[in-house]
């Protein structure tokens, strides 16, 4: 069997998961509200797929295109209008923020039970104490690819490296509330190679191109790359893809853990729609 992981493949299935679901619901059907501000090429081509997403899945989605003049009082005072929508079961603001509107108040502003990135405190609190229904998207796809693969994680050492709100904070948390021994690395640490050594499951999420080489793990090591860089003009990721060859399990740049982001997306609106609807 092949050592490569098929994100597109699992990402899909779990897409099906979804939508049928949501075929079963009994009247109204989740809606998902996502918010643009600016012309950021990358965030609109990230929305359109959110939008294509949702399409296939059976969610309703609407999308509020911003000018890059609007103030951070409006962006707010249009997410309250979606806060108190009961029509709106998810609200999502993409990311990045045009530099006047400060990023901190608006992911506070958004209800924490609609929040489907799962970046307001609240959840990110939740999570800490493994007690959260609406985590974020890339590490619970991280996390799910693991496990639709059958790796235990219980007992492992799991190394992560990368200490972002959005990715390695809360998948250092998701790894411990697995049972694994978790280690985080950043720009800060001392002998990394020492670490990534010692690792049964390293997951790299730093945006630099083909950073984690072959030399530096160990034989059989599970590897999840959650970058998404170029060099020399082609799309890679943070793990330079030879370490194929040593390890047991790799996620490929692209078709790894990419098509799990909104994948999971998707999964949450519809968890955010059941706790509106007191189901879950
Ligand atoms: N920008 C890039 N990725 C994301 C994401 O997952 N969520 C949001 N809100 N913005 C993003």
């Amino acid at each position: 069997m092949s050592n490569i992981i098929n994100g597109t493949e699992i990402a899909k299935i779990i897409k099906d998961e979804v939508k049928k679901e949501i075929e079963n619901l009994q009247g109204k059907k989740p809606c998902l509200a996502v918010v643009i501000v600016g012309n950021d090429e990358a965030s609109h081509i990230y929305v359109k797929n959110k939008n294509k997403a949702c399409e296939y899945v059976g969610i309703k989605s609407d999308t509020y295109f911003l000018e890059d003049t609007t103030t951070e009082e409006e962006l707010l005072c249009l997410i309250d209008k979606l806060n108190n929508d009961d029509n709106v079961n998810g609200i999502l603001v993409q990311l990045p923020l045009p530099s006047h509107i400060n990023e901190k108040n608006v992911l506070l502003k958004i209800n924490p039970l609609k929040d489907v990135d799962g970046f307001h405190p609240y959840n990110i609190g939740m999570l800490s104490t493994n007690s959260a229904m609406l985590k974020s998207c890339t590490p619970s796809g991280c996390i799910e690819l693991l496990k639709r693969y059958n790796v235990e994680i219980k007992g492992k050492n799991a190394l992560v490296i990368g200490r972002s709100n959005i990715v390695g904070k809360p998948i250092s948390m998701m790894l411990l509330n697995e049972d694994a021994t978790v280690t985080t690395a950043h720009t800060k640490t001392k002998d990394l190679e020492y670490l990534t050594k010692q690792a049964d499951i390293i997951i790299v999420a730093i945006g630099v191109a083909n950073f984690l080489k072959p030399h530096m793990i160990k034989e059989g090591v599970i590897l999840i790359d959650v970058g998404m860089d170029r060099y020399n003009g082609k799309l890679c990721g943070d793990i330079d893809f030879s370490c194929s060859k040593k390890a047991s399990l790799i996620t490929p740049v692209p078709g790894g853990v990419g098509p799990m982001t909104i994948t999971m997306l998707m999964k949450n609106c519809l968890i955010a729609y059941k706790i509106q609807n007191n189901t879950i």
